[in-house]
């Protein structure tokens, strides 16, 4: 992961926000490339999720809504994770993502000095195996934390215990007791900072769906089975956020709430299963790296009758990129139980009434550019010694897709030439300009930024070799590495049809 990480900074892909100050922990900015990779996995969901669809409309909310859809919704009552502080470290973790432990634990009823007794108990966690000295170390910091000059600690006794989570995995102190924290960041709307005026960053775009299903209904003709879709921001104050991207702060999510009648959940719910992991395919994700985990019952929220996560191989482990959810319809019932406003439907063809249940495929953004970047980085020994690094990104995901370049710098026919070429590939493709450096150079920077091809302008562009090459220039693969010469006006049409053909 580190190499992934690294490369990310080396050439644009990500960038810690704020860095020039420290950095943010959980807040991440994307690059040059970052944001052409970002807004092309964003325009494929979009046009595969609506432009090629006709049962599906768009929305674009607001961050900022009004703060009884949260009520609405549950996300002020239970949109919480149960945190834990360590108490030598004073570090933070989720209760929940603490792995069990085993071991013998250090029990101490408190400490005395000089001055003073405190009868404040305390208790470390030591592996098998591990000298006691470790555990009375750590029990005269914590005493000396409440400030005791030479704590002399008291009753100690030792007990095996086993799976515990009480105690911090990397030093093995006692945690505070599990306190629930709420995950979403307030703020205030308009000039008074007062209870009556708070209001949240979204900690998820599907709400803001909910709400507005009756305004798209009336405007878009749809019927049920239809569905809406949001691509935006949601933020969430994570306890730990960590593993690069994957569990952020403020991170982009999309989203649909596809409306069905009650009684289709269980066949729709597989469509979208079905219909989403070939999605993650065309985009270029291997097949071997995703799979899904499905909730059994007793994991399901009450209202949900079922829900499959499809997951990804990342570095890290086996992670969620995105959940589809069977809801019922507990959303639209509860929005209408706090707005006092109808969301029924009304079936013209059965004359039934209802509020229709709703599948909800949920993606993140920012996951799914993750996955990208850490399927795509690839070390390739091309001679012995000599490795070159190449993002073999699917094309139609690549941040650019081509590259030109004149052989040489310094003429300026070929340059001239050269700047053509870019211009007309320029309005149809992300093309990048390269005049740096010599040509085995130019094309090791495409590889590393996952460049699909590469056209360079070269003497027999010009006719120098007889009037059989002029106009032409090579492109080269990134992936074969090998070079074919073109007519420059079959470039066009040949990229146009690699991109096309290409997953
Ligand atoms: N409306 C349902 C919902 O929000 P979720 O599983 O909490 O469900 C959906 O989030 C997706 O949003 C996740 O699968 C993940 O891709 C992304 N996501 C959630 N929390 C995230 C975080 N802290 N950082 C990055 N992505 C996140």
């Amino acid at each position: 992961m580190e190499k992934v990480v690294s490369l990310c900074k080396r050439r644009g892909f990500i960038f810690q926000s704020s860095e020039i100050y420290g950095g943010l922990n959980g807040f991440w900015d994307y690059g040059p490339l970052g944001a052409e990779l970002k807004r092309n996995v964003k325009d494929l969901w979009w046009k595969s999720m609506t432009k090629m669809r006709d049962d599906v409309a768009g929305l674009d909310a607001t961050i900022i809504m009004h703060p009884q859809i949260w009520k609405a919704s549950g996300h002020v009552e239970t949109f919480a994770d149960p945190m834990v502080d360590c108490l030598l470290t004073k570090k933070r973790f989720r209760a929940d993502q603490i792995e069990p432990q085993s071991g013998v634990a250090y029990f101490y009823t408190g400490a005395k000095d000089e001055t003073r007794e405190l009868p404040e108990p305390y208790s470390v966690l030591l592996a098998a195996g591990k000298p006691p000295e470790s555990a009375r170390k750590a029990a005269v910091q914590f005493y000396q934390e409440r400030g005791m000059a030479t704590p002399e600690l008291l009753g100690e006794r030792t007990e095996k215990i086993e799976n515990t989570t009480r105690y911090n995995p990397e030093n093995g102190s006692l945690l505070t007791e599990p306190k629930m924290f709420n995950l979403m960041f307030k703020t205030f709307v308009g000039a008074t900072e007062s209870e009556d005026s708070v209001a949240y960053l979204r900690p998820e775009t599907a709400q803001a769906i909910f709400a507005q299903f009756k305004n798209v209904l009336d405007t878009s003709r749809q019927k049920v089975p239809f569905g809406i879709a949001q691509i935006g921001k949601a933020f969430r104050n994570e306890i730990n956020p960590r593993n690069f991207t994957f569990r952020s702060r403020e991170f982009e999510q999309m989203e649909l709430e596809f409306f069905i009648k009650p009684g289709t959940d269980a066949d729709w719910h597989q469509k979208w299963v079905a219909e989403r992991l070939k999605w993650y395919e065309t985009i270029g994700l291997p097949k071997e790296k995703l799979s899904v985990y499905e909730y059994k019952k007793e994991e399901l929220a009450h209202y949900a009758s079922a829900c499959v996560d499809v997951m990804f191989a990342f570095p890290f482990g086996v992670q969620e990129l995105e959940g589809i959810a069977a809801r019922g319809n507990f959303d639209l019932s509860q929005h209408q139980k706090f707005s006092g406003k109808s969301m029924e439907y009304f079936d013209d063809e059965t004359k039934e009434k209802y509020i229709p249940h709703v599948v909800e495929p949920s993606a993140g953004v920012d996951r799914i550019c993750l996955a990208l970047i850490c399927a795509a980085y690839t070390e390739e020994e091309i001679a012995p010694g000599d490795v070159r690094i190449v993002m073999k990104f699917a094309p139609r995901i690549a941040p650019v897709k081509v590259a030109v370049f004149p052989l040489l710098r310094n003429k300026p026919p070929l340059v001239e030439k050269a700047r053509q070429v870019f211009e007309l590939l320029q309005s149809q493709f992300t093309t990048e300009w390269d005049d740096r450096g010599n040509i085995g150079k130019r094309y090791r920077y495409q590889d590393e930024q996952g460049t699909p091809w590469c056209v360079t302008v070269d003497f027999d562009t010009l006719g120098e070799k007889g009037p059989e090459l002029l106009d032409t220039v090579t492109v080269r693969d990134r992936d074969t590495m090998q070079q074919d010469r073109v007519k420059i006006t079959n470039l066009v049409p040949l990229i146009a049809g690699k991109l096309r053909g290409n997953k």
